[in-house]
């Protein structure tokens, strides 16, 4: 085994999962499940009838659109940055109307992925020439150093698709305390939250049946094996969740089915599992009304207006500084 003090990693991700896999209880970082096959596996999840966040969240745009498009104008030129912008689809709603409305705006979509930016583009240009559209490459973290930087205008803030739910609370504190302090008084922050609901329909969205969600966990090992030359056994794994409704978080594991001995050559390390030994792996937050003002107040936002669906599955909240 590695003598980690005199370690040099080659990587980030090397050295999080030489610490993950060396802690007790064994941890992996959700957001490693995202290189290219955990991005189109992640695609696959928002088409499944089981995963009803993407939908709830795309009906919330379509019902509201014309007066969530009023509320980020109020008859000023602004900014719209979206932090994650991915393909768009559901923000498409918001920029259509926006244009069709002839609101003055600037549309400034953050990716981690250059190559989701640059089909954005590509699809913006053909399907809503009117938007002016200035792309930026980077993490949510680069982008937040920069957003204060984008002071010229009023700047609306979108974070769509309940990616705050893959955050501890106070992580999640954290990331909406960055955002507040780079915003001024008439900024406004647009953010999705996914709501606790029937524990039986969260399951199913974290559990689907055609076991779609466990070949995204289990990308984690696939990621190790390739880039640290690991040699897990996805066999010999199987994907678990739970759900607390009491906290609402529901929780992935990957459990190991037998006591096993796994090499990963780049990281010198042996890693040692008993029979049903877990590996926790991602956490998705689920949230209530009062979770969420809490959680605005430690940031220093205020919660001004939320839109729900139908049936309260997901609400997207609007907030501004203190
Ligand atoms: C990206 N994030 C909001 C998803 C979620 O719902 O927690 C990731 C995901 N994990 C399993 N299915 C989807």
């Amino acid at each position: 085994m590695k003598d980690q003090s005199a370690t040099l990693f080659e990587s980030v991700f090397a050295e999080d999962t030489y610490k993950g896999l060396t802690s007790y209880p064994k941890y992996l970082h959700s957001k490693y499940i995202y290189d290219k096959k955990g991005d189109k596996i992640f695609q696959e999840i928002m088409a499944m009838p089981e995963y009803y966040l993407t939908e709830c969240e795309f009906d919330i745009l379509k019902q509201n659109k014309v007066d969530i498009a009023r509320i980020f104008s109020s008859d000023k030129d602004f900014d719209l940055i979206e932090l994650g912008a991915g393909d768009g689809k559901k923000t498409k709603v918001l920029l259509k109307e926006l244009v069709e409305k002839e609101y003055k705006f600037h549309y400034l979509p953050v990716d981690i992925s250059q190559n989701v930016l640059d089909e954005l583009e590509a699809a913006l240009k053909d399907e809503i020439p009117e938007v002016a559209v200035k792309t930026q490459q980077g993490t949510y973290f680069d982008t937040l150093e920069k957003l204060a930087e984008y002071n010229s205008r009023k700047k609306v803030i979108l974070v769509l698709g309940s990616n705050i739910g893959n955050l501890s609370h106070s992580e999640a504190v954290d990331f909406l305390r960055n955002i507040a302090v780079a915003m001024s008084e008439d900024d406004m922050l647009f953010m999705g939250f996914d709501q606790k609901k029937d524990p039986e329909v969260i399951m199913n969205a974290y559990n689907d049946a055609a076991g779609i969600t466990e070949r995204f966990n289990k990308n984690l090992l696939v990621r190790i094996n390739q880039e640290l030359d690991g040699e897990f056994d996805l066999e010999k794994f199987k994907h678990w969740e739970t759900y607390d409704p009491e906290t609402g978080t529901a929780r992935s594991f990957l459990v190991s089915k037998e006591a096993q001995r796994v090499r990963i050559d780049k990281l010198d390390l042996e890693v040692k599992f008993d029979a049903w030994e877990s590996i926790h792996t991602e956490i998705s937050q689920k949230y209530d009304d009062a979770v969420v003002s809490w959680l605005a107040d430690e940031a220093g936002l205020v919660v001004e207006r939320d839109f729900a669906d139908s049936e309260n599955c997901f609400k997207n909240y609007i907030f501004r500084r203190k």
